[in-house]
């Protein structure tokens, strides 16, 4: 059997999809994917070299930085300020926005990221991920926050990395989610899962039910529904792997506001845009706590929160149904 690898495939779909395309996007998805596998690298290493536990720090979103995070968060910006096709990018970890300076020809791409996802879990060895979502803007387009802040039905692509038992890249242009493995041997991410389709409906819900008493009635009617028999509870609290298992296997998770997290705690730009953009394009359905799509919500602040509900079609309506 061909093995496809991930930069060939890309390079396959421009053609088919993009055939103008200039090779702008090819070459930065070959540069992030290359963090990812140095990220890959670190995490695999983890224990062996000091790079578990925290800094002393705190982020702009209030939590502890991880000594991962950091350096997660340093190999992308340094890939992706130097990659020559992005003209502004924006991390889970820094607190503004970052236009990248340059005396080339700007590129056309914006990126956002969350450097390591699940950081609650690196010390454990427990599945953690990289996630993003990329944006285009014109060559005359301002930069400026209004310009760059697109709402997610604006994503020219999006997925994550995951470092689990094995390192997995999930991604979409568009056309379908494709999932890749990683193979040391090789040094190379290849074709192992084509086109995935989420089941219509999971036999698994996922939510953090220590948050229960802080959620609304509607919430917790709808999170109610799910013990009926029917399903098992799982819950690894790394959005990535929580998605990802959502994913393959059908399902629903939910993050809702609560009295603590007015607006949900997880975060449009760099989580729940990049994954509602996957789960539809592989049948599934995400919304925010009001029933809007998320990717219709209209950003307004580069850090802004959202409540987040996403997965089989059947489950996400059934949750909805509560309401
Ligand atoms: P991050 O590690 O990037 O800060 O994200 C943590 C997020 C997400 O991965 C997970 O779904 C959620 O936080 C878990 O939150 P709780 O601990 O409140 O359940
Ligand atoms: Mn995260
Ligand atoms: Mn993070």
């Amino acid at each position: 059997m061909a093995e496809i690898s991930v930069i060939e495939h890309i390079h396959s779909m421009q053609l088919l999809w993009s055939p103008m395309a200039t090779g702008q996007f090819t070459s930065l998805m070959h540069d992030l994917i290359l963090s990812a596998k140095i990220i890959s690298r670190s995490v695999t290493k983890a224990g062996l070299v000091d790079i578990l536990g925290g800094t002393g720090d705190i982020n702009i979103q209030g939590e502890q930085v991880q000594k991962l995070d950091d350096f997660a968060n340093s190999v992308m910006i340094y890939r992706m300020k130097n990659c020559g096709v992005v003209c502004a990018l924006g991390s889970e970890e820094e607190d503004e926005l970052i236009i990248v300076d340059t005396d080339k020809p700007r590129g056309n791409y914006v990126i956002f990221f969350d450097p390591l996802d699940g950081s609650s879990n690196i010390d454990a060895n427990v599945s953690i991920g990289t996630i993003f979502s990329i944006y285009r803007v014109d060559d005359n387009t301002e930069l400026t926050k209004e310009n760059i802040l697109q709402k997610g039905t604006e994503q020219v692509a999006a997925g994550y990395f995951l470092y689990g038992p094995s390192t997995m890249m999930v991604y979409s242009t568009g056309h379908g989610v494709h999932g890749f493995t990683l193979d040391p041997s090789v040094g190379e991410f290849l074709l192992s899962h084509e086109n995935i389709r989420i089941p219509a409906s999971g036999k698994y819900y996922s939510a953090n039910l220590a948050n229960y008493a802080k959620w609304s009635e509607q919430d917790q009617k709808a999170m109610d529904s799910f013990n009926n028999g029917k399903y098992s509870l799982r819950y690894v609290g790394s959005l990535v792997a929580d998605f990802h298992r959502t994913l393959l296997y059908g399902g629903l998770f939910s993050y809702p506001a609560d009295s603590k997290n007015a607006n949900g705690k997880l975060r449009l730009l760099y989580e729940a845009n990049p994954l509602s953009f996957l789960i539809e394009q592989a049948g599934g359905l995400a919304f925010d706590g009001n029933g809007k799509r998320v990717l219709e919500i209209e950003p307004k602040e580069v850090h802004v929160r959202t409540a987040f509900l996403f997965g089989s079609k059947e489950d996400v309506e059934q949750y909805r149904k509560a309401f």
